[in-house]
């Protein structure tokens, strides 16, 4: 889903230069996520503020910004709580890497303390859905674009589109040629009943999931 919220070029730079100097150290993109192709390195859980973060400078004032504006523009309190699976995340990933099609759990399955939902099972819903609100911050000269049940969205560079990512199947086209996609992406709980009452998910669509 698109809103035509384009994020200021100045707010973003400094977060896309940050990448582009830190994506090969493994000490701070230290998760490498299980997808079919390419090459793509991660930071998860980057609004806890890690030690390693701060002390590299990461741009946490641009990011509060640009995190905000998001919310905002898609119409969302921007107190909305930050789901715990990977919560804010950066994805650098090159030529060749795609996401797969997939859904995200709408509970902490994989998140700090996810052993006391172990019994969850993955198509579990309750009150809140997990949703992303997302951007690249690095477009690739080819590919790169989010896929939302088989629909190809043609974002913009420091373009917001929001996927609601529990419920809506999701995936990615191929990056292809030499700029690299780099992901900004928000992860946060949205209250079910909102997400019906606005028309952005359908019972139709919960009930395909039972
Ligand atoms: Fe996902």
């Amino acid at each position: 889903m698109r809103n035509n919220i384009h994020i200021d070029p100045k707010l973003t730079f400094l977060l896309t230069q940050w990448v582009l100097s830190r994506f090969d150290n493994e000490n701070i993109f230290d998760d490498f996520p299980d997808h079919p192709t390419g090459y793509i390195r991660c930071i998860d859980y980057i609004h806890d503020k890690k030690d390693k973060l701060v002390s590299n400078g990461f741009p946490y004032d641009n990011l509060e910004i640009i995190h905000k504006e998001l919310l905002r523009g898609f119409g969302f309190d921007v107190n909305l709580p930050i789901e715990e699976n990977m919560g804010i995340i950066i994805c650098y990933s090159t030529k060749g890497h795609r996401v797969h099609p997939h859904l995200d759990t709408n509970f902490n399955s994989e998140g700090k303390g996810w052993e006391v939902n172990r019994h969850i099972p993955n198509e579990f819903i309750g009150d809140v859905i997990h949703t992303r609100f997302n951007m690249l911050l690095s477009k690739p000269t080819k590919g790169g674009n989010p896929i939302i049940q088989d629909i190809e969205y043609d974002a913009d560079e420091n373009e917001g589109w929001m996927c609601v990512s529990g419920v809506k199947e999701h995936a990615s086209t191929e990056v292809e040629g030499d700029k690299p996609r780099i992901m900004l992406s928000f992860g946060h709980w949205v209250p079910k009943e909102e997400l019906l009452e606005r028309g952005i998910i359908t019972h139709e669509e919960l009930n395909s999931l039972n």
